[in-house]
Order: structure tokens, then sequence, then C-alpha cells
């Protein structure tokens, strides 16, 4: 599903991605775990030709088998949101504050030719699951932090992607609801279905959802195993130590 080799993202001070490499088989759940500042979000932006101008992204990434380093937004075109989409830590720029949620989940579907009545029927549907029940005419501005992350959710799986990217999707929620985001995450991604690369702080959400864990420190990737063995890797216990501190003090 995903192929990354030798994926770097540079700026003049020094890399802020380093050599990283790694696959994703197809319905695969992997987390991404690392300090603040490891990485992650850079690593995410490269892996979906998101990184803003700036940094210099080389190596590869092959997404079902087409090279995207460098690619043009033509050659993302076909892939974004039907094959690759991203719930990004900041959901702020996700979302167009000028056009009501429900529609926005909507418009997907329509460039794909769904019709008006069947698009809105299924972006309410999608908004109800995750728990945005009858919020679907306000617009972004009207809604809490947390409820702007579940449409970001939405807008991700509107087209039915099979890599979904999380960076962070459940850390600005409060418990019940991250709950119910996960659940989602949780009977949408896995075997049979969409992949999932899911960064977060919080080991036991890896723990839960993911077979798989990536760690990154200062841009590197430093383990790359199952879960349990990485959790109990003596030599990765001040990593992991770093990002479950993080997670308490969220
Ligand atoms: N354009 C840039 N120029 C220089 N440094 C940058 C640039 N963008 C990001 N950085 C730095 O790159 C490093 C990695 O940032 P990144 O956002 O990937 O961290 P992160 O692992 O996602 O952290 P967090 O857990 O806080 O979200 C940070 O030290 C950040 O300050
Ligand atoms: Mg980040």
């Amino acid at each position: 599903m995903l192929h990354v080799h030798d994926l770097t993202v540079r700026v003049p001070g020094g890399p802020l991605v380093d050599g990283v490499s790694f696959a994703v088989a197809p319905g695969e759940r992997v987390g991404v775990v690392g300090a603040s500042g490891a990485g992650k979000s850079q690593l995410v932006a490269a892996l979906l030709g998101l990184t803003p101008p700036g940094p210099t992204v080389s190596g590869s990434v092959r997404v079902e088998g087409t090279e995207v380093v460098g690619a043009s937004a033509a050659a993302w075109r076909p892939l974004r949101g039907r094959v690759t989409a991203l719930v990004a830590q900041d959901p702020g720029t996700a979302l167009d504050p000028l056009t009501r949620v429900g529609r926005q989940v909507a418009l997907p579907l329509r460039a794909q030719g769904v019709a008006r009545g069947e698009a809105h029927t299924r972006a309410w549907a999608l908004l109800a699951e995750v728990g945005l029940d009858g919020l679907a005419r306000r617009y972004p501005a009207q809604l809490s932090g947390g409820q702007r992350q579940r449409v970001a959710l939405a807008l991700a799986l509107v087209g039915a992607p099979r890599l979904l990217v999380a960076d962070e999707p459940t850390s600005a929620l409060d418990v019940t609801v991250q709950a119910g985001v996960l659940d989602l995450l949780d009977r949408v991604t896995g075997p049979g279905l969409a992949a999932l690369l899911l960064v977060t702080h919080d080991l036991a959400v890896a723990t839960r959802l993911c077979s798989r864990l990536l760690v990154l420190e200062g841009g590197r990737l430093v383990a790359d195993g199952p879960v349990a063995d990485v959790l109990a890797d003596p030599r990765l216990a001040d990593v992991v130590a770093a990002s479950r501190a993080l997670a308490v003090h969220r």
C-alpha cells in the first residue's frame, strides 16, 4: 500500500525527517510515536505531498506503486481523498470557514458524480457517525475545536480512502468523544478495510488500534516493530516515556 524509502525532509538547519524507511500493507494499522518535535507531522506531510514551501523532500514514497515524491498536484489528484486521506493535527486549515459542514462533507461525493440528495444523505449520516448529529447546517466557526476535528475526520472518510493518515486525531477531544472517534477508526480501518497510519501520543490508543509501532526521535526512525515489542524494549524507554509524558501533559 505504502512504501517509504530514505525519506528526508531538509531545511538549512538540518533534516526534520532523516532517512526514514518503512512500509504499510493494505489494511495494516501502524502507530507513530515520539516526543514533541520528533518530526511526526513533518513525516506525515511529506508522505502525502503536503510539505509547505521551504523544506526539501527527497527519497521515495510509493502509494500503491505510484511514486509521489516531487509529484505534481495533477498526479496527486486521483490519489487524494480516494486512496489517501489525512486527518490533520490542526483541523482548522482543512475546513472552509464559509461553507456549512454538511455541504463540505457532501462536496467530494458530488465531485465523484453522486447525486445531490444521495450525497447529502451520506454526508449527514457520516457526520452523525462522528457524533455530530444535527450539526450539519453549522459553519465551522459555530463548532468547538473537538467538533471541528470530527468534521475533519468525516471529510477524510467520505472518499473511502484505502490509507487513512491521522495526526493526533483525538488529542483535542474529551474522553467520551475520544472513545467514539476511536471506535469509528476501529470500524473503518484494519484487515480487509483501509490501512491506518496513526500519529499519537497516547500509547493506550496505539496499543488498542495498531499492530505495529514506529518510533521517531530527532527525525530518525529508531524503532519499527510489533507494538508490544516496541513498548517492552528497554532501549526505547526514554522515547516512549517522552510520548507518554506529553499525553498526560495534554
Ligand atoms: N519550516 C520549518 N523550518 C525549520 N524547522 C521546522 C519547520 N517546520 C517544522 N520545523 C521543526 O521540525 C521539527 C519537527 O516538527 P513536527 O511538527 O514534525 O514535530 P511533531 O513530532 O509532529 O511534534 P508534536 O508532537 O508537537 O506535534 C520541530 O522541531 C519543528 O520546530
Ligand atoms: Mg505534530
